[in-house]
């Protein structure tokens, strides 16, 4: 047995994460246990502590904990620091924590190796200046587009944001309008709702596409919307889930599992 591995988050329940966690271990006859346990905001230090005491080897970490994680680590990759929030955990043989953040690594590999989407010199629009935005900004800017703009309902938030991170500005949505971009991303929890972000019409460029971080069985508001715009592929965030959980499978085991089988096109 490789030990005990788990996804904390609160909820948990519908998470997919065990079905690709576990389909991963028997592609590569690594024989380990995953886990979800639901802990709410103030349960969750003492959860973690509990499960790495007792066998706990590596974690997933989602909704509400990201930023928390970020803090009980003992240590952090560039990419989590860059972040500011962790996804994953590793057990080091000393006991120490590694926190690391492989959402970002997840959204890139769905766009280029899955989709062929070049972000070299793209232009780039993101939605949304949360957890989620913050998540995947670094490792975009590090594909050198030409152009990375953030937009935010509040405004406020996205400017201190694109502070933080050289090679992008915030501008609001309706300062948008007669501005095209190759990849609109919406990192906004609008979708769950069913509501979509200000946009105006026009803003995907010829032959540009649009990604939903969030994913349905059925298309998202926004994936329609994106299709209603002109997008030649409009994608959702299955892809991303899959991707970063390969990466966190590696990180922890050294294997990195073929993502392939696990892809099946969800909805574009
Ligand atoms: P997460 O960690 O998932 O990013 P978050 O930090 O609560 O969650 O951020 C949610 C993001 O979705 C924010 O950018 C939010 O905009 P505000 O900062 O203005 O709140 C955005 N958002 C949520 N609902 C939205 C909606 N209906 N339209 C546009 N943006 C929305």
């Amino acid at each position: 047995m490789s030990g005990r591995y788990a996804l904390f988050g609160h909820p948990v329940a519908h998470s997919q994460s065990p079905r690709i966690q576990r389909a991963f271990a028997t592609q590569t006859g690594i024989d380990c246990a995953y886990e979800l346990i639901d802990a709410p905001p103030a349960a969750f230090p003492a959860a973690l502590q509990e499960f790495f005491a007792h066998g706990g080897r590596g974690a997933n970490i989602t909704l509400p904990h990201k930023e928390t994680a970020c803090q009980l680590a003992d240590q952090l990759s560039d990419r989590a620091r860059a972040a500011g929030a962790v996804n994953t955990l590793r057990r080091e043989p000393d006991g120490r924590l590694l926190g690391d953040n492989t959402d970002g690594i997840g959204l890139v590999r769905d766009l280029t190796a899955n989709n062929n989407i070049k972000l070299v010199g793209a232009r780039i629009l993101i939605c949304g200046a949360g957890g989620a935005a913050r998540g995947i900004l670094p490792v975009l800017l590090a594909e050198n587009p030409a152009q990375l703009v953030l937009a935010n309902r509040t405004h406020a938030r996205a400017r201190e944001l694109a502070r933080q991170f050289t090679g992008c500005t915030a501008q609001e949505y309706a300062a948008l309008r007669g501005q095209t971009f190759d990849l609109v991303l919406n990192a906004t929890s609008a979708s769950l709702r069913a509501e979509l972000p200000a946009l105006p019409a026009g803003i995907v460029a010829a032959g540009g596409c649009t990604y939903d971080l969030a994913y349905r069985d059925t298309p998202t508001v926004f994936q329609q919307w994106s299709k209603a715009n002109g997008a030649r592929l409009a994608l959702a965030g299955w892809g991303m889930l899959v991707e970063q959980a390969a990466e966190s499978f590696w990180l922890w085991h050294g294997v990195r599992p073929a993502t392939h089988a696990l892809l099946e096109p969800v909805s574009k």
